[in-house]
């Protein structure tokens, strides 16, 4: 359970990432590009993955969504940066959940696990030979 204070210090953070995202754009030289939707509000994220080595040397992301999805692919763009794809690949729901600090209900539950969502299933066409898919 978290104080009043520690959630609006949160809330602040989740604000920060939204106005001011880290590590937005498009990654010409990708590995993995793949894109996703909420379907609830039909919000998109793209995400573009440069794999060396098994390791994520790069990522990128485009698109728009709420402060929530849009903090949420900004903090996780960060997180993955520089770690291997099998640690990608552990990622958990709950921990992109802590990351964003704050409880979030059933509906913005879709936004924030919409990019974990993107790069999962980006992973798995990475796997699977397949380099871009955009749909
Ligand atoms: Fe669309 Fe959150 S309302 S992603």
């Amino acid at each position: 359970m978290i104080t009043m204070e520690e959630e609006e210090i949160y809330k602040e953070n989740i604000l920060d990432h939204y106005r001011n995202p880290h590590n937005t754009g498009e990654l010409q030289d990708y590995s993995i590009r793949h894109r996703e939707l909420n379907p609830l509000c039909g919000d998109q994220i793209e995400l573009f993955v440069k794999v060396e080595g098994c390791r994520c040397s790069d990522v990128k992301f485009c698109g728009k969504g709420c402060a929530i999805s849009q903090a949420a692919t900004s903090m996780l763009t960060d997180k993955i940066k520089n770690k291997n794809i099998d640690e990608l690949k552990k990622i958990t729901q709950e921990e992109v959940v802590n990351m964003l600090g704050i409880p979030v209900g059933i509906v913005r539950l879709k936004c924030a696990l919409l990019p974990l969502k993107t790069l999962q299933k980006g992973i798995i066409k990475w796997e699977k030979g397949e380099l871009c898919q955009t749909n």
